[in-house]
């Protein structure tokens, strides 16, 4: 875990991200030493025996799927299938790994089909991308030509499902840390910063949207996705208590409230780019996913409402200029 840092590291150290060497360390140090997940052992454990392969296929250009069923024997194969289980629940995919389809609970490549139509070419930029999941999207940039792709997420599962697929995909320029937003630095010097699906778990949403125009060059390219009511500039939801079944929700804002408050930071040239009702396809419970999904979070007599009697998920993209 130190090598993955300490690569890290070394690669930023001659880049105009090199000031983030002042405080990332002892972050990702007291991360190690006081603030893993208590199941982290065991996620380390997995990681450490998974079958070692070589392959030459890898494909992140329009899915995530490293390595061919026949390089692995059969054993290794249902070794793998056993290990992926133990990080279990697999949310953010799908991923194909030697022959194993990891059938996440969100079909994440839907969510990046909508996004990439609408956002600056990202061949030779690099990218952050804010509470990025197993990393799922950080593999379709890095498709996309990024020279240098980090995404940030506290959620240590989602680490290990990352070095998991790191470890068959071992890109010395697609790095996930263990970090939330609010331990960014004024970093000032990514040419795109993504954040999809975490601006309504935050508290203040304002100041998260500061947060991340602080990442940003001057010039520099915002894609946010997110939960939106429809509504006029005026039209927000805040929960009373739970939103489609989750404790975590704060502020769903209407496309016209949040291109105000984009506009408040200071981002220009504020486009809605795409609208887009959730479908029970995209997110629903698997093999890799047993538990409830979005078809137990819906009102069973209309699917228009979540069983709160909220609007049901609508998610917008926007995308700005810092
Ligand atoms: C709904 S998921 C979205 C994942 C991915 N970006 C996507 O669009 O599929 C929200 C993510 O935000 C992460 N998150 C929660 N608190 C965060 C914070 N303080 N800073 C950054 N990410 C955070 C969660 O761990 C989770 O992975």
């Amino acid at each position: 875990m130190q090598e993955w840092f300490n690569d890290f590291y070394a690669t930023i150290a001659k880049t105009s991200l090199s000031h983030w060497l002042n405080t990332l360390p002892n972050q990702l140090d007291y991360w190690k030493k006081e603030a893993q997940h208590g199941e982290w052992p065991q996620w380390e454990k997995v990681l450490k025996n998974l079958p070692v392969t070589k392959t030459r296929h890898i494909n992140v250009t329009n899915r995530v799927e490293i390595g061919l069923i026949e390089e692995l024997s059969e054993g290794h194969q249902k070794q793998l299938t056993h290990l992926l289980k133990r990080l279990m629940p697999w949310r953010k995919g799908p991923f194909y790994l030697h022959g194993v389809h990891i059938d996440t609970e969100w079909r994440s490549d839907w969510k990046w089909d909508r996004v990439l139509p609408h956002i600056s070419d990202l061949n030779g930029r690099q990218v952050l991308d804010i509470g990025c999941g197993s990393g799922y999207h950080l593999w379709r940039m890095r498709g996309e030509g990024a020279q240098l792709v980090v995404g940030i997420d506290p959620s240590d599962l989602f680490l290990a499902q990352f070095q998991t697929i790191k470890h068959y995909n071992p890109d010395p320029n697609v790095h996930l840390l263990p970090l939330g937003v609010e331990q960014l630095p004024e970093l000032k010097a990514f040419d795109t910063v993504f954040s999809m699906g975490v601006l309504y778990h935050r508290r203040s949403p304002i100041d998260f949207l500061a947060q991340l125009k602080a990442q940003l060059r001057k010039g520099g390219e915002l894609v946010l996705e997110t939960l939106v009511i429809e509504g006029d500039v005026n039209t927000v939801l805040v929960p009373t208590d739970r939103y489609a079944k989750m404790r975590n929700v704060w502020f769903i804002p209407s496309c016209d409230a949040l291109t105000l408050w984009l506009e408040r930071v200071g981002f220009k040239n504020i486009r809605v780019v795409n609208k887009d009702v959730t479908s029970l396809d995209e997110q629903r419970s698997t093999e890799w996913m047993q538990t409830e999904s979005l078809k137990d979070f819906l009102d069973p007599n209309d699917l228009s409402k979540t069983i709160e009697g909220y609007p049901a998920p609508l998610r917008a993209v926007f995308v700005a200029d810092a």
